[in-house]
C-alpha cells in the first residue's frame, strides 16, 4: 500500500491515506452490498409470489421490505463513497420462484434474517477488534435493523403458532399486514 492511497480501488491521484478504509474492509462491504441486494431479490421474489396467489397485503409488505434492503445497501455504499472508495456493484443469483404459502415465506424470511443478523455481527466484530468505531457505528445501524427485522418475523412466526395457516387466518394475517404495510427504511 502506497503512503498516497488507500486501496487499488482508487484511482485518484491526489488520494490521501484514510485509515478508515483498506482492502480488508472494502472486501467486507463489498459482501454487505451483494448481500443486502440478493435479500432485496429474494423478498422481492416473494412479493411477487404473494401477489400472484391472492395474499396482496403481504406482497405490499415484502415489496416494502425488499426496497428497505436496497437502502441498507446503500448504507455500505455511502460508507465506501465517504472515504472515496467506489463501491463495486454485485452480481446477483437467482432468487427461487416458488413457495409453499405465506406461511412458508414468513419461516423462509426468518432464517434468511438469522443468517444476515450472523453476517452483521462478524462485520461488528471486526470492527471493534479493529478499533475502528467509524464503521462500527454503521455496523450498530445494521445491528438496530436486524434487531427490529426478527423483532417482526418473530411475531408473525408467533401468530402463526397461536392461529394456525388455515385459509381465514391466513387471510385475517393478509389484511393485517397490507394494513400495517411499512414504507421502506
Ligand atoms: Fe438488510
Ligand atoms: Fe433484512
Amino acid at each position: 500500500m502506497s503512503s498516497r492511497t488507500t486501496s487499488k480501488r482508487t484511482t485518484k491521484k491526489n488520494q490521501r491515506t484514510n485509515p478508515f478504509v483498506n482492502e480488508e474492509l472494502i472486501a467486507l462491504l463489498d459482501y454487505r452490498i451483494e448481500q443486502e441486494e440478493q435479500s432485496a431479490r429474494f423478498y422481492h421474489a416473494m412479493a411477487v409470489w404473494l401477489n400472484d396467489n391472492g395474499f396482496m397485503g403481504a406482497a405490499k409488505q415484502w415489496e416494502a421490505d425488499s426496497q428497505g434492503e436496497m437502502t441498507h445497501a446503500q448504507w455500505a455504499k455511502d460508507y465506501l463513497l465517504d472515504m472515496g472508495i467506489k463501491p463495486k456493484i454485485p452480481k446477483l443469483v437467482e432468487p427461487p420462484q416458488e413457495y409453499d404459502g405465506l406461511d412458508d415465506i414468513i419461516y423462509q424470511s426468518y432464517d434468511h434474517e438469522v443468517e444476515v443478523t450472523s453476517q452483521c455481527s462478524k462485520l461488528a466484530e471486526y470492527a471493534a477488534k479493529s478499533g475502528n468505531y467509524l464503521l462500527y457505528q454503521l455496523t450498530m445501524k445494521y445491528m438496530q435493523e436486524q434487531q427490529e427485522e426478527l423483532g417482526k418475523l418473530q411475531t408473525l412466526m408467533d401468530k402463526l403458532e397461536a392461529f394456525g395457516n388455515d385459509k381465514v387466518a391466513m387471510r385475517l394475517l393478509d389484511n393485517e399486514l397490507g394494513a400495517a404495510a411499512a414504507p421502506a427504511k
